[in-house]
């Protein structure tokens, strides 16, 4: 859904919004977070990977691995612009320069309350200086993106003339810093609109979520005419942290219907890396990315979203790399049990299903969170063996060394048992490799179409999920499966996978 051409006929929209992204400066500066070299250089490959136009890679002047970083990023060859920040001083502007920068982002305040405790400098020399600094960045070869520190309580009209005046020293583009998340968006809207006027030049919008605004802030901001948005992973950043990338992203996309260059599917991967790296974790309920985004529990919700997503869901979520998740609890209904159930390969009739609902509201009710594991667990306790199909994992072995896993397993395949091993060796992936190869020893005819491994949000025994989707000879299947490894997740989402296949094979066949 797109309110595009509601929206068109009130603002001049822009047709393409340019993502600048300053995870790697603004979201380093979030309290507790310092990222090594090694670890800044991934999450600018994984930004560029994503699409986005220029990576803010850090400030390059603060120290040495700083510097390294920002050089080590610019020469990576990727397909982003890079930048540093730089204050409006020389040797901040040469340090982002020898760091092979393509963009200097240079900035000062504009606030009566930054220019009198923090720069004790008078209006006059903020000008002069940011005019003398911005025609010094032009003159060493780069881009120049021109911030006014605490733009949002600047008196506007100074800040219209400082924007003038770094126009006509040659800025390229202005940003306009929300930087204590002070702005609403009707005041967003009108500083875009206004700074685009005055100056023709590119505008950026750059908020902080101090109020819970950043978001709507930038939004604001592009209705304006802003044409250049700045952002970071998971919204990370001084104090309450800077607008959310995937927040902006999906909202332009879906709900202006405003392009940009970003590949969508890869934004869930990009947020895990930078939650891993940073030690930021995602909150559940944080929009786009977080685990509960895209999952359901109420009886009725699920009821829904089986028979159509779009019932509760705005977007898909592999649109943007998510998965969907039918939690079981206390608000579960029939159709969410039997959903879960089907996936790991177990087809109850209705008292069954009935008999495990009870159990499991019975556990909600006293403020447990159930595990997929733990739903298995209860169908197994309540009907035995009934509920398996005719393929089992009877015994399983994982075994890691440096160059290599084993994975060791003892299926029942129709009533015999049949042994098998696989070996894997491709960096990261052996694990995979090796619980694949195990598999298809004894299932040859089965093709991987696509493996997902999850770590579960409420379990410590069985901490690993694995969702794969098996193309058969009638079509294609998806199979669940936990695991106290990756290993074994993988192979009980095979058998679960092939179960269903073959019991809704023998169903037709009778
Ligand atoms: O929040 C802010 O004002 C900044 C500037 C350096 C752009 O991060
Ligand atoms: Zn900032």
């Amino acid at each position: 859904m797109s309110w595009k051409s509601l929206l068109e006929g009130v603002y001049s929209l822009p047709s393409r919004v340019y993502f600048f992204d300053t995870t790697l400066r603004d979201g380093e500066q979030t309290p507790g977070v310092a990222l090594r070299v090694e670890e800044k250089m991934l999450i600018a490959e994984a930004l560029a990977d994503l699409g986005i136009d220029v990576i803010e890679a850090g400030f390059a002047v603060v120290s040495r691995g700083e510097f390294e970083a920002v050089k080590k990023i610019s020469g990576m060859g990727l397909s982003s612009q890079i930048c540093s920040l730089s204050r409006c001083d020389r040797r901040d502007i040469d340090a982002a320069v020898d760091a092979g920068c393509d963009w200097v982002h240079v900035f000062i305040a504009t606030s009566d309350i930054h220019m009198k405790y923090k720069l004790s400098l008078t209006r006059e020399q903020v000008v002069e200086r940011a005019v003398e600094m911005v025609e010094y960045a032009k003159s060493r070869g780069v881009v120049v993106h021109f911030s006014a520190e605490d733009a949002t309580r600047s008196d506007q009209d100074f800040l219209m003339s400082v924007f003038r005046s770094v126009k006509e020293a040659g800025a390229d583009s202005i940003d306009i810093p929300d930087t204590v998340g002070v702005a609403l968006p009707h005041v967003m809207r009108l500083l875009a609109e206004k700074s685009r006027r005055v100056t023709g030049l590119p505008v950026a919008v750059h908020c902080h979520d101090d109020m819970g605004l950043a978001t709507a802030n930038t939004l604001a901001g592009v209705e304006g005419g802003a044409e250049i948005v700045h952002v970071t992973v998971n919204g990370i950043g001084e104090r309450a942290g800077n607008t959310s990338l995937e927040e902006v992203a999906v909202a332009l996309k879906f709900l202006y219907g405003i392009e940009s260059n970003i590949n969508f599917e890869k934004i869930a991967r990009v947020s895990k890396l930078v939650a891993r790296l940073t030690g930021i974790p995602v909150p559940k309920n944080k929009a786009v990315v977080g685990e509960n985004a895209f999952s359901h529990e109420s009886g009725i919700h699920v009821h829904g979203v089986i028979k159509n997503p779009a019932t509760y869901e705005p977007i898909m979520p592999e649109q943007v790399g998510m998965r969907r998740r039918i939690v079981v609890g206390k608000h579960s209904g029939i159709h969410s049990i039997n959903t879960v159930l089907r996936q790991y390969g177990y087809f109850l009739n209705s008292d069954e299903v009935k008999m495990v609902l009870d159990r499991v509201k019975e556990i909600g009710d006293t403020g447990h969170k159930l595990s997929d594991h733990e739903l298995l667990e209860i169908v197994k306790e309540l009907l035995g063996a009934k509920a398996a199909g005719p393929v089992a994992l009877k015994g399983f072995q994982q075994i890691t060394t440096q160059s290599e896993d084993r994975c060791i397993a003892e299926f029942e395949v129709q009533g015999e048992i049949m042994h098998s091993e696989g070996i894997g060796k491709t960096p990261s992936l052996s694990a995979i490799d090796a619980s694949l190869k195990a598999f298809k020893n004894i299932l040859e005819n089965v093709e991987v179409k696509d493996l997902s491994l999850f770590a579960s949000p409420y379990e410590d025994r069985h901490p690993y999920e694995a969702e794969v989707t098996l193309a058969l000879s009638d079509g294609v299947i998806i199979g669940k499966g936990t695991g106290k490894t990756s290993s074994h997740a993988i192979l009980n989402a095979m058998v679960s996978a092939v179960n269903q296949h073959l019991l809704a094979v023998s169903r037709r066949v009778v």
